[in-house]
Protein backbone atom coordinates (compact mmCIF):
# COMPACT_ATOMS: atom_id res chain seq x y z
CA UNK A 1 0.00 0.00 0.00
CA UNK A 2 1.09 3.40 -0.10
CA UNK A 3 0.71 4.62 3.03
CA UNK A 4 2.56 1.54 4.58
CA UNK A 5 6.59 0.90 5.18
CA UNK A 6 6.35 -2.29 3.13
CA UNK A 7 9.78 -3.80 3.89
CA UNK A 8 11.55 -1.06 4.83
CA UNK A 9 12.30 -0.08 8.74
CA UNK A 10 11.42 3.53 8.43
CA UNK A 11 9.26 5.72 6.07
CA UNK A 12 12.34 7.79 5.01
CA UNK A 13 14.61 4.54 4.29
CA UNK A 14 11.27 3.21 1.41
CA UNK A 15 11.75 6.56 0.04
CA UNK A 16 15.00 7.16 -0.71
CA UNK A 17 14.63 3.83 -2.26
CA UNK A 18 11.74 5.52 -4.46
CA UNK A 19 14.07 7.47 -6.31
CA UNK A 20 14.55 5.90 -9.75
CA UNK A 21 10.64 5.29 -9.76
CA UNK A 22 9.70 9.03 -8.56
CA UNK A 23 12.65 10.47 -10.36
CA UNK A 24 11.49 8.86 -13.49
CA UNK A 25 8.02 9.54 -13.50
CA UNK A 26 9.05 13.33 -12.86
CA UNK A 27 11.29 13.78 -15.67
CA UNK A 28 8.72 11.87 -18.10
CA UNK A 29 6.03 14.55 -17.47
CA UNK A 30 8.35 17.16 -18.66
CA UNK A 31 10.73 15.84 -21.72
CA UNK A 32 10.32 13.59 -24.65
CA UNK A 33 12.45 11.26 -24.17
CA UNK A 34 12.51 10.49 -28.50
CA UNK A 35 13.02 13.95 -29.42
CA UNK A 36 15.15 15.14 -26.36
CA UNK A 37 12.93 17.99 -25.80
CA UNK A 38 11.69 20.13 -22.78
CA UNK A 39 7.51 20.37 -22.98
CA UNK A 40 6.48 22.57 -20.32
CA UNK A 41 2.51 23.20 -19.63
CA UNK A 42 1.56 26.73 -20.40
CA UNK A 43 3.57 28.90 -17.47
CA UNK A 44 1.95 32.22 -15.99
CA UNK A 45 4.63 33.84 -17.48
CA UNK A 46 6.85 33.81 -20.80
CA UNK A 47 10.04 33.13 -20.07
CA UNK A 48 11.68 34.74 -22.80
CA UNK A 49 10.34 38.37 -21.68
CA UNK A 50 10.91 38.01 -18.07
CA UNK A 51 12.83 40.45 -16.76
CA UNK A 52 13.82 38.79 -13.65
CA UNK A 53 13.09 36.24 -11.32
CA UNK A 54 11.64 35.52 -7.44
CA UNK A 55 12.81 31.94 -6.18
CA UNK A 56 11.20 31.54 -2.57
CA UNK A 57 10.24 28.54 -0.27
CA UNK A 58 11.55 26.78 3.16
CA UNK A 59 13.60 24.03 4.38
CA UNK A 60 15.26 21.91 1.87
CA UNK A 61 12.06 23.30 -0.69
CA UNK A 62 14.39 25.95 -0.71
CA UNK A 63 17.70 24.75 -0.94
CA UNK A 64 16.03 23.09 -4.31
CA UNK A 65 14.97 26.55 -5.21
CA UNK A 66 18.72 27.56 -4.85
CA UNK A 67 20.02 24.87 -7.08
CA UNK A 68 17.05 26.37 -9.55
CA UNK A 69 18.92 30.01 -9.49
CA UNK A 70 21.58 28.06 -10.42
CA UNK A 71 20.59 26.37 -13.23
CA UNK A 72 18.09 28.98 -14.17
CA UNK A 73 20.64 31.82 -14.50
CA UNK A 74 23.48 29.67 -16.07
CA UNK A 75 21.01 28.27 -18.84
CA UNK A 76 18.55 30.99 -19.42
CA UNK A 77 20.43 34.06 -18.53
CA UNK A 78 17.61 35.22 -16.20
CA UNK A 79 18.48 36.73 -13.12
CA UNK A 80 17.27 35.08 -10.24
CA UNK A 81 16.31 36.43 -6.69
CA UNK A 82 15.93 34.07 -4.45
CA UNK A 83 15.13 34.07 -0.89
CA UNK A 84 13.35 31.92 1.98
CA UNK A 85 10.00 32.70 2.39
CA UNK A 86 10.08 33.84 5.88
CA UNK A 87 12.34 36.78 4.97
CA UNK A 88 10.42 37.66 1.87
CA UNK A 89 7.47 38.15 3.01
CA UNK A 90 9.15 41.07 5.54
CA UNK A 91 11.67 41.93 3.53
CA UNK A 92 9.47 44.71 1.20
CA UNK A 93 11.63 43.34 -1.94
CA UNK A 94 11.51 46.04 -5.00
CA UNK A 95 9.63 43.25 -7.48
CA UNK A 96 10.49 43.98 -11.08
CA UNK A 97 7.74 44.88 -13.20
CA UNK A 98 6.58 41.78 -14.89
CA UNK A 99 8.41 39.79 -12.95
CA UNK A 100 7.66 36.25 -12.38
CA UNK A 101 8.51 33.97 -9.49
CA UNK A 102 8.56 29.94 -8.79
CA UNK A 103 7.89 29.11 -5.12
CA UNK A 104 8.81 25.12 -4.23
CA UNK A 105 6.86 23.21 -1.66
CA UNK A 106 6.05 19.58 -1.18
CA UNK A 107 3.31 20.15 0.89
CA UNK A 108 2.05 23.04 -0.57
CA UNK A 109 0.70 24.59 2.67
CA UNK A 110 3.43 26.28 4.26
CA UNK A 111 2.47 28.99 6.22
CA UNK A 112 5.65 31.37 5.18
CA UNK A 113 5.83 30.19 1.36
CA UNK A 114 1.52 30.88 1.13
CA UNK A 115 2.63 34.61 2.89
CA UNK A 116 5.49 35.33 0.05
CA UNK A 117 2.89 33.98 -2.50
CA UNK A 118 0.61 36.67 -1.58
CA UNK A 119 3.12 39.08 -1.37
CA UNK A 120 4.68 38.08 -4.75
CA UNK A 121 0.92 38.35 -6.00
CA UNK A 122 -0.11 41.45 -4.76
CA UNK A 123 2.99 42.99 -6.04
CA UNK A 124 2.41 41.89 -9.78
CA UNK A 125 4.42 39.08 -9.85
CA UNK A 126 3.05 36.17 -11.85
CA UNK A 127 3.31 32.96 -9.61
CA UNK A 128 4.24 29.93 -10.91
CA UNK A 129 4.23 26.61 -7.79
CA UNK A 130 5.98 23.84 -8.17
CA UNK A 131 4.52 21.53 -5.69
CA UNK A 132 3.78 17.77 -4.75
CA UNK A 133 0.21 18.25 -3.80
CA UNK A 134 -2.24 18.96 -6.63
CA UNK A 135 -4.77 20.46 -4.76
CA UNK A 136 -2.97 22.02 -2.27
CA UNK A 137 -3.41 26.10 -1.28
CA UNK A 138 -0.49 27.09 -3.08
CA UNK A 139 -1.52 24.85 -6.14
CA UNK A 140 -4.97 26.97 -6.18
CA UNK A 141 -3.96 30.19 -5.25
CA UNK A 142 -0.60 30.61 -7.78
CA UNK A 143 -1.31 31.54 -11.54
CA UNK A 144 0.33 28.28 -12.43
CA UNK A 145 1.66 24.85 -11.09
CA UNK A 146 4.08 21.94 -11.89
CA UNK A 147 3.73 19.30 -10.09
CA UNK A 148 6.69 16.64 -9.08
CA UNK A 149 5.36 13.48 -9.22
CA UNK A 150 7.01 12.05 -5.60
CA UNK A 151 3.83 10.78 -4.06
CA UNK A 152 3.15 10.82 -0.74
CA UNK A 153 5.65 11.89 1.39
CA UNK A 154 5.39 10.13 5.32
CA UNK A 155 9.20 11.00 6.88
CA UNK A 156 9.41 14.57 7.61
CA UNK A 157 12.79 15.10 6.68
CA UNK A 158 12.14 15.13 2.79
CA UNK A 159 14.02 12.90 0.34
CA UNK A 160 12.46 11.79 -3.21
CA UNK A 161 10.61 15.05 -3.12
CA UNK A 162 13.64 17.00 -2.70
CA UNK A 163 14.89 15.34 -6.26
CA UNK A 164 11.71 15.55 -7.69
CA UNK A 165 11.96 19.36 -7.34
CA UNK A 166 15.49 19.52 -8.63
CA UNK A 167 14.27 17.57 -11.59
CA UNK A 168 10.92 20.03 -12.36
CA UNK A 169 13.90 22.76 -11.64
CA UNK A 170 16.25 21.39 -14.30
CA UNK A 171 13.61 20.96 -16.88
CA UNK A 172 12.46 24.48 -16.21
CA UNK A 173 15.97 25.89 -16.81
CA UNK A 174 15.90 24.05 -19.87
CA UNK A 175 13.09 25.20 -21.02
CA UNK A 176 13.80 28.61 -20.26
CA UNK A 177 17.20 28.53 -21.69
CA UNK A 178 15.56 27.43 -25.19
CA UNK A 179 12.69 30.37 -24.79
CA UNK A 180 15.54 32.60 -24.13
CA UNK A 181 17.07 31.04 -27.24
CA UNK A 182 20.19 30.83 -24.80
CA UNK A 183 20.55 27.34 -25.66
CA UNK A 184 20.57 25.16 -28.92
CA UNK A 185 18.87 22.32 -29.92
CA UNK A 186 21.84 20.66 -29.31
CA UNK A 187 22.38 22.00 -25.93
CA UNK A 188 18.94 21.06 -24.96
CA UNK A 189 19.33 17.51 -26.60
CA UNK A 190 22.91 16.75 -24.26
CA UNK A 191 20.88 18.16 -20.84
CA UNK A 192 17.95 16.24 -21.50
CA UNK A 193 20.18 13.28 -21.99
CA UNK A 194 21.74 13.85 -18.79
CA UNK A 195 18.36 14.12 -17.32
CA UNK A 196 16.86 10.70 -18.87
CA UNK A 197 20.00 8.97 -17.06
CA UNK A 198 19.40 10.26 -14.24
CA UNK A 199 16.85 7.63 -12.68
CA UNK A 200 19.22 4.94 -13.59
CA UNK A 201 22.02 5.98 -11.63
CA UNK A 202 20.04 7.04 -8.84
CA UNK A 203 19.46 3.61 -8.58
CA UNK A 204 23.19 2.80 -8.71
CA UNK A 205 23.64 5.25 -5.93
CA UNK A 206 21.16 3.00 -3.99
CA UNK A 207 23.44 0.15 -4.64
CA UNK A 208 26.09 1.67 -2.91
CA UNK A 209 23.85 1.59 0.25
CA UNK A 210 26.86 -0.49 2.34
CA UNK A 211 29.32 1.96 1.52
CA UNK A 212 27.52 5.13 2.79
CA UNK A 213 26.70 3.32 5.67
CA UNK A 214 30.41 2.35 6.46
CA UNK A 215 30.64 6.34 6.54
CA UNK A 216 27.94 6.87 8.44
CA UNK A 217 29.95 5.07 11.23
CA UNK A 218 32.66 7.30 11.41
CA UNK A 219 30.01 10.33 11.05
CA UNK A 220 28.01 9.20 14.11
CA UNK A 221 30.87 9.76 16.17
CA UNK A 222 31.46 12.94 15.53
CA UNK A 223 29.73 16.61 17.19
CA UNK A 224 30.56 18.76 14.30
CA UNK A 225 30.30 18.01 10.85
CA UNK A 226 31.07 20.23 7.82
CA UNK A 227 28.98 19.69 4.30
CA UNK A 228 31.04 21.50 1.53
CA UNK A 229 30.37 22.36 -2.50
CA UNK A 230 30.23 25.18 -4.64
CA UNK A 231 28.60 26.29 -7.25
CA UNK A 232 24.90 24.02 -7.80
CA UNK A 233 26.86 21.65 -5.31
CA UNK A 234 26.75 24.39 -2.36
CA UNK A 235 23.07 24.48 -1.94
CA UNK A 236 23.56 20.44 -1.93
CA UNK A 237 25.95 20.48 0.64
CA UNK A 238 23.84 23.15 2.75
CA UNK A 239 20.84 20.30 1.93
CA UNK A 240 23.03 17.56 3.60
CA UNK A 241 23.99 19.37 6.99
CA UNK A 242 20.40 20.35 7.23
CA UNK A 243 19.57 16.89 6.85
CA UNK A 244 22.25 15.50 9.29
CA UNK A 245 20.66 17.98 11.85
CA UNK A 246 17.14 17.16 11.53
CA UNK A 247 17.31 13.52 11.96
CA UNK A 248 20.84 12.80 13.85
CA UNK A 249 20.84 16.13 15.89
CA UNK A 250 24.33 16.01 14.87
CA UNK A 251 25.67 19.70 14.62
CA UNK A 252 26.58 20.32 11.04
CA UNK A 253 27.25 23.35 8.56
CA UNK A 254 26.85 23.39 4.91
CA UNK A 255 29.39 25.85 3.47
CA UNK A 256 30.40 26.90 0.29
CA UNK A 257 33.95 25.61 -0.09
CA UNK A 258 35.50 28.95 -1.38
CA UNK A 259 34.07 30.34 2.10
CA UNK A 260 35.89 28.34 4.16
CA UNK A 261 38.62 30.03 4.68
CA UNK A 262 36.73 33.07 5.87
CA UNK A 263 35.66 31.00 9.18
CA UNK A 264 34.74 27.18 9.19
CA UNK A 265 38.39 26.40 8.30
CA UNK A 266 38.82 27.22 11.99
CA UNK A 267 36.93 24.10 13.66
CA UNK A 268 38.81 22.03 11.49
CA UNK A 269 40.37 19.51 13.28
CA UNK A 270 40.94 15.66 13.02
CA UNK A 271 37.74 15.06 15.01
CA UNK A 272 35.65 16.84 12.45
CA UNK A 273 34.74 15.43 9.24
CA UNK A 274 34.54 17.22 6.02
CA UNK A 275 32.14 16.06 3.59
CA UNK A 276 32.87 17.16 0.30
CA UNK A 277 30.52 17.21 -2.82
CA UNK A 278 33.11 17.14 -5.66
CA UNK A 279 32.17 16.05 -8.87
CA UNK A 280 34.32 16.33 -11.76
CA UNK A 281 33.43 19.07 -13.90
CA UNK A 282 34.70 23.06 -14.37
CA UNK A 283 34.48 23.74 -10.88
CA UNK A 284 36.59 20.34 -9.04
CA UNK A 285 39.93 21.81 -9.40
CA UNK A 286 38.93 24.88 -7.06
CA UNK A 287 37.03 22.43 -4.65
CA UNK A 288 39.43 20.32 -4.56
CA UNK A 289 42.12 22.65 -3.34
CA UNK A 290 39.60 23.76 -0.60
CA UNK A 291 40.03 20.11 0.22
CA UNK A 292 43.60 20.04 0.49
CA UNK A 293 43.39 23.24 2.77
CA UNK A 294 41.19 21.58 5.35
CA UNK A 295 43.57 18.29 5.14
CA UNK A 296 46.59 19.99 5.50
CA UNK A 297 44.68 21.22 9.32
CA UNK A 298 43.90 17.48 9.83
CA UNK A 299 40.55 17.49 8.64
CA UNK A 300 39.26 13.89 7.55
CA UNK A 301 38.00 14.61 3.82
CA UNK A 302 34.84 12.21 2.83
CA UNK A 303 34.29 13.01 -0.30
CA UNK A 304 31.26 12.32 -3.02
CA UNK A 305 32.71 11.92 -6.50
CA UNK A 306 32.66 9.99 -9.82
CA UNK A 307 35.06 8.28 -11.70
CA UNK A 308 36.82 10.93 -13.21
CA UNK A 309 37.51 12.65 -9.88
CA UNK A 310 37.86 10.12 -7.70
CA UNK A 311 41.41 9.42 -8.38
CA UNK A 312 43.04 13.01 -7.37
CA UNK A 313 40.45 12.85 -4.25
CA UNK A 314 42.08 9.83 -3.22
CA UNK A 315 45.51 11.43 -2.95
CA UNK A 316 44.34 12.90 0.23
CA UNK A 317 40.84 11.36 1.19
CA UNK A 318 40.22 9.10 4.18
CA UNK A 319 36.84 8.11 2.17
CA UNK A 320 35.82 8.19 -1.59
CA UNK A 321 33.06 7.27 -2.77
CA UNK A 322 32.59 7.18 -6.37
CA UNK A 323 29.16 8.00 -7.77
CA UNK A 324 28.00 6.72 -11.47
CA UNK A 325 29.57 9.32 -13.47
CA UNK A 326 26.96 11.92 -15.04
CA UNK A 327 26.96 15.11 -16.87
CA UNK A 328 27.96 18.12 -14.43
CA UNK A 329 24.43 19.27 -14.97
CA UNK A 330 22.65 16.48 -13.25
CA UNK A 331 25.40 16.16 -10.57
CA UNK A 332 23.03 17.73 -7.78
CA UNK A 333 20.58 15.44 -7.60
CA UNK A 334 22.68 12.43 -7.90
CA UNK A 335 24.75 13.85 -5.30
CA UNK A 336 21.76 15.14 -3.27
CA UNK A 337 20.75 10.92 -2.65
CA UNK A 338 24.27 9.78 -0.85
CA UNK A 339 23.65 12.52 1.60
CA UNK A 340 19.96 11.80 2.09
CA UNK A 341 21.48 7.99 2.86
CA UNK A 342 24.38 9.24 5.36
CA UNK A 343 21.66 11.57 7.11
CA UNK A 344 19.55 8.51 7.46
CA UNK A 345 21.98 5.75 8.39
CA UNK A 346 23.84 8.33 11.25
CA UNK A 347 20.36 8.75 12.49
CA UNK A 348 19.80 4.71 12.69
CA UNK A 349 22.86 4.15 14.50
CA UNK A 350 22.34 6.99 16.77
CA UNK A 351 18.92 5.71 17.21
CA UNK A 352 16.69 8.72 17.20
CA UNK A 353 13.17 8.63 15.69
CA UNK A 354 14.34 8.87 11.82
CA UNK A 355 10.76 9.49 10.45
CA UNK A 356 9.63 11.45 13.31
CA UNK A 357 12.59 13.98 14.59
CA UNK A 358 11.95 15.88 17.98
CA UNK A 359 10.58 19.45 17.21
CA UNK A 360 9.65 19.42 13.42
CA UNK A 361 6.92 18.85 11.63
CA UNK A 362 5.95 17.68 7.88
CA UNK A 363 4.23 20.74 7.03
CA UNK A 364 4.54 24.16 9.28
CA UNK A 365 0.94 25.58 8.50
CA UNK A 366 1.40 28.47 10.89
CA UNK A 367 3.97 31.32 10.99
C1 LIG B 1 9.24 21.48 7.13
C2 LIG B 1 9.74 20.08 6.75
C3 LIG B 1 10.83 20.19 5.69
C4 LIG B 1 10.34 20.98 4.49
C5 LIG B 1 9.80 22.35 4.91
C6 LIG B 1 9.05 23.03 3.77
O1 LIG B 1 10.25 22.17 7.81
O2 LIG B 1 10.22 19.44 7.89
O3 LIG B 1 11.23 18.88 5.26
O4 LIG B 1 11.41 21.14 3.57
O5 LIG B 1 8.86 22.22 5.97
O6 LIG B 1 7.90 22.29 3.50
P1 LIG B 1 7.14 22.30 2.14
O7 LIG B 1 5.95 21.41 2.32
O8 LIG B 1 6.76 23.73 1.87
O9 LIG B 1 8.09 21.80 1.11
Amino acid sequence: AVTGKGNYRHFMEKELHEHPAVLGDTLRQYLDPKTLEVRLPRLPFDPARLPRLTISACGSAFLAGLVGRYWIEGLARLPVDADVASELRYRDPPLAEGGGAILVSQSGETADTMAALQLLRAGGQRVLAVVNVPESSMARESDGALLTVAGPEIGVASTKAFTAQLAVLACLAIGFGRARRELSTLDEGRLTQALLEVPGNAAAILERDAEIRELAAEVAKARDVLFLGRGPLYPIALEGALKLKEISYIHAEGYAAGEMKHGPIALVDSDVPVVALCPSGPLFEKTMSNLQEAAARGGRIMAFTDAEGAPALRRFAERVVELPHACAFAAPILHAIPVQLLAYHVAVLKGTDVDQPRNLAKSVTVE
